[in-house]
């Protein structure tokens, strides 16, 4: 019984886009946002269904549904690392062509968040984080990291479910006006930022690089006191989405 969950849980995995979440709260906000989840695999189901009861109503059926449970020895192979809520599932993520059309759209009512090649995988969840809590159209990467990796979607509670999230190269980027934020750039106290807008993001160590620079439409800085020379990624993003929503009533 049990091998043949492990045989099951192993044939999904390699299913083409499908992703691992680690934990109740990505698996909550994926089946809140109408995520694919394929298998659910908990070390204590009565514990589970309570936690969802708890926390998140509207997802106890699903989980019901879906649930299996298996001794904690198993369920830790499936996984490099059991998270402390002893769930673990697999979904599908949206395919790229709907992910495109959704960042592509015109008019768009709230601005794409563009990461250029980022190299921390949490900082990449705390965007994402942001870019639903704010209800940004999406986030583009660039770069090699998969903004999709487990731990990105740890990062983010599995909200990549909740907005379109999805890697491009530079010259695959939505139309719109793009905003690059440096600490070189024009106070952003002086520059409101339009719906449509990409607002793009430099990399942690390297900051921006000269090929988005000579894309911008504009280059905006958060003033900062003297000697400081950055802010961290994930937080100069959450400065950008709550300056553009307090332009918005
Ligand atoms: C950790 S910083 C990069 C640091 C890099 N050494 C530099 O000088 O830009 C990562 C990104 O956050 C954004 N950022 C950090 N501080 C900022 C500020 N004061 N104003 C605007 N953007 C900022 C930029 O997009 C930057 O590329």
């Amino acid at each position: 019984m049990d091998e043949e969950l492990v045989r099951e849980w192993r044939a999904a995995e390699r299913e083409p886009g499908v992703v691992l979440l680690d934990g109740f709260h990505a698996l909550k906000h994926a089946l809140r946002f109408g995520g694919d989840v394929r298998k659910v695999v908990t070390v204590d189901r009565g514990a589970l269904t309570a936690l969802a009861a708890e926390l998140a109503e509207d997802v106890v059926p699903a989980v019901d549904g879906l649930a299996v449970e298996a001794p904690e020895a198993v369920v830790r192979t499936l996984v490099p690392r059991l998270h402390p809520t002893g769930v673990v599932a697999l979904a599908v993520r949206p395919a790229a062509g709907a992910n495109l059309a959704v960042l592509g759209a015109r008019p768009r009512r709230a601005p794409v968040v563009v990461l250029e090649n980022p190299r921390n995988l949490g900082n990449v969840g705390a965007v994402i984080r942001l870019a639903a809590g704010f209800g940004a159209t999406g986030v583009v990467t660039t770069g090699d990291l998969d903004p999709w990796h487990p731990n990105v979607l740890r990062g983010s509670a599995g909200l990549h479910f909740a907005t379109a999230v999805e890697r491009l190269t530079l010259p695959q980027l939505p139309a719109g006006p793009l905003f690059v934020l440096d600490p070189e750039g024009a106070d952003i106290r002086d520059v409101p930022f339009p719906d449509d807008a990409l607002l793009a993001f430099g990399t942690e160590r390297h900051g921006v690089s000269q090929e988005l620079k000579a894309r911008a439409d504009q280059l905006v800085a958060v003033p900062m006191q003297a000697g400081v020379s950055s802010f961290n990624l994930a937080t100069s993003v959450a400065m950008g989405l709550f300056h553009w929503m307090s332009g918005k009533r």
